[in-house]
């Protein structure tokens, strides 16, 4: 959970691999280096604690080169510190290494053939680029051979690396598994990075890298040979995306950015998906793959889950087939019985997430039929399933996904109108998604607007507690658990999000004086139900909020949502819920982009 860079063949290296890093930080962002050779004889590393800007900080004019590396960390082997940073050097400081995720037997492999080398660091990548060393030294192997040596003997779930020889300074190396890592050809040189946001700026065509290859790039040529030696010739894919939309503009966080964006994505998507009468326009065969399952599998992992738990409710709803949704990383190791004739949807913002990527590996294996939903063209779970529909919502940067949420529910609900419509269901039939989603996206839209009344709110409720409950039942149930994510991420109040209903059977013991209880109330049938259950809370004490659907609303409800269908509240209601949790770390002073511990790709188990 790393990012990468590398450049080859451009006086600008050292802009560029910065630059580069600062889109990475998404995936890591507790320490950072860089590594350029002029090809004169020149060459510097630079590393820090910290964010990027320390690293920009620490990088003073004389350091410059054409060919280089770059990383930015989330560590996984050993604390952070600078010695941990990347790139890693062989003693004798002719091999830089970046590393992204982990190696499983690195202790046996330094205790197997390092027992006599000095160590800096306690990461598994210095055992890699001192193994690289060790075999050039001693089998007289080049750079190339050292590497693939090295690779054979290494186990792990995923990983992905960049290596710089100094005696071929003008030479990237790379190879990965599992892990993302594109290929960027530019007009006389090369670029390397984790994700293609990286180097928008340089070029908008990219290489894509299969497991087990080796690629060696220099400014004028990449060499692809796949795992049995053989040179792969393989075409670049365009990235059709503006370097503009990484950038956050005039606001003061991505996060505020990401959410004001969300009206947009529904209409996006409704272009995108929707004729111009609303019917669906999915492809024939994911269709007819999925009326032939007998149970949908949702996977998925955090707010991909949460968005999972809605589309069940829609799945059952508009198609009548039993969906069941699972946490991925359980699901990995813990399978549940199946069905006779499964059929998997993976929910993944990033399309890289490594516990849901484990599921789809079992899956494939399995020969189930699979979608995958997701953000990004491209990417692993998107290559690995049979299908894939992309959710168009454009970058995602904030650490805490919020448009990203709302897209896969609302791709849920064409998907699912789509599927029932293809199984004749009068509830599909009956459902005007196209102005479903008009009206959502106008709903966002007068959300949005009211910012000043949920900073209130959040002042009011949560900057003062270290704890909150969300609670509602059915999907409001689903919403609460998603509320409490994301108000836990970036602003670190405990929070619950809880089935209103089952608080008494023990939880409403933490209810005390002035804890903020935030009920969603958007259901017909079980509104009454959430009210009560409200009223429990407020009899030991609770300060209570409601976010209340507007034909449900009565006198003294706190938040009003325009009435959408109920399948559909989902979208309104958790937009406060995005604004109270970045309200409550804005102010508290906190980074809402990059809360402490967490990173926007999960590329580990
Ligand atoms: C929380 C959040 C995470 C992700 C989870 C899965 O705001 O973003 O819970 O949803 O790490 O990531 P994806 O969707 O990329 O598979």
């Amino acid at each position: 959970m790393c990012g990468i860079v590398g450049v080859t063949g451009n006086d600008n290296a050292v802009k560029i691999l910065l630059n580069g890093l600062e889109k990475l930080e998404y995936r890591g962002y507790d320490s950072a280096g860089i590594y350029v050779n002029d090809q004169k004889g020149q060459d510097y590393l630079v590393k820090t604690k910290g964010r990027i800007s320390e690293l920009r900080s620490k990088v003073t004019p004389d350091v410059h080169g054409s060919t280089g590396i770059g990383h930015t960390r989330w560590a996984t082997h050993g604390v952070v510190s600078v010695a941990n940073a990347h790139p890693h050097f062989s003693n004798d400081d002719r091999f830089y290494l970046v590393h992204n995720g982990v190696i499983d037997n690195f202790q046996e492999l330094k205790a197997k053939y390092l027992s006599d080398v000095p160590f800096r660091s306690q990461t598994d990548t210095e055992v890699v680029v001192q193994l690289i060393d060790k075999f050039a030294i001693e089998d007289n192997l080049d750079a190339k051979a050292a590497f693939l040596k090295t690779l054979s003997l290494l186990k792990g779930s995923s990983y992905a690396f960049l290596m710089m020889d100094r005696e071929q300074p003008d030479t990237l190396f790379v190879a990965k598994n599992k892990s993302p890592l594109l290929i960027g050809v530019g007009d006389g040189f090369n670029v390397v990075c984790s994700d293609a946001l990286a180097m928008l700026k340089e070029t908008h065509n990219f290489l894509e890298l299969m497991d087990g290859e080796v690629v060696t790039i220099t400014p004028d040529k990449v060499a692809i040979q796949d795992a049995d030696g053989n040179a792969v010739e393989r075409k670049p894919f365009h990235v059709d995306m503006n370097a503009d939309e990484t950038d956050k503009g005039t606001y003061p966080f991505y996060m505020l950015k990401e959410v004001d964006e969300q009206p947009n994505v529904m209409r996006k998507l409704a272009q995108t998906y929707l004729s111009e009468h609303g019917e669906p326009q999915i492809d024939d065969k994911l269709i007819a793959a999925m009326e032939a399952a007998d149970r949908l599998y949702i996977v998925g992992a955090g707010t991909s889950y949460h968005a999972g738990l809605v589309g069940k409710r829609l799945f059952e709803n508009l198609a009548h087939i039993p969906t069941e949704v699972h946490v991925s990383s359980e699901f990995a190791y813990e399978q549940p019985m199946l069905s006779k004739k499964p059929f998997f949807i993976f929910l993944t913002q990033s399309g890289e997430t490594a516990d849901s990527r484990e599921v789809l590996v079992n899956v494939n294996d399995a020969g189930y039929p699979s979608l995958t939903i997701t953000n990004v063209q491209n990417s692993t779970l998107s290559r690995e399933a049979t299908y894939t529909l992309l959710l168009h919502a454009g970058p995602e940067i904030a650490v805490a996904s919020t448009k990203a949420y709302t897209a896969q529910i609302a791709l849920e609900a064409i998907l699912a109108k789509a599927l029932g419509e293809a199984t004749g269901q009068i509830v599909a039939q009956n459902f005007n998604i196209r102005q479903q989603l008009g009206l959502v996206a106008t709903g966002m839209q007068a959300i949005v607007d009211e910012k000043d009344t949920l900073e209130q709110l959040s002042n009011d409720y949560l900057m003062k507690s270290n704890k909150a409950f969300y609670i509602g039942r059915g999907i409001d149930h689903a919403v609460s658990l998603e509320a409490a994510l994301k108000l836990k991420e970036i602003s670190y109040v405990q929070a619950e999000g809880f089935a209103s209903g089952e608080l008494k059977h023990g939880t409403i013991a933490l209810i005390e004086k002035g804890t903020p209880v935030i009920g969603f109330i958007t259901q017909a049938k079980t509104a009454g139900l959430t009210r009560s259950n409200l009223q429990e809370t407020m009899a030991r004490g609770a300060k209570t909020l409601t976010i209340v659907r507007e034909s449900l609303a009565i006198e003294g409800d706190n938040l009003i949502l325009p009435d959408v269908d109920e399948m559909l509240m989902p979208l309104l209601s958790v937009v406060p819920a995005q604004l109270l949790a970045y309200y409550t770390s804005l102010n508290k002073g906190l980074d809402v982009d990059k809360p402490r511990n967490l990173a926007k790709s999960v590329t580990v188990e």
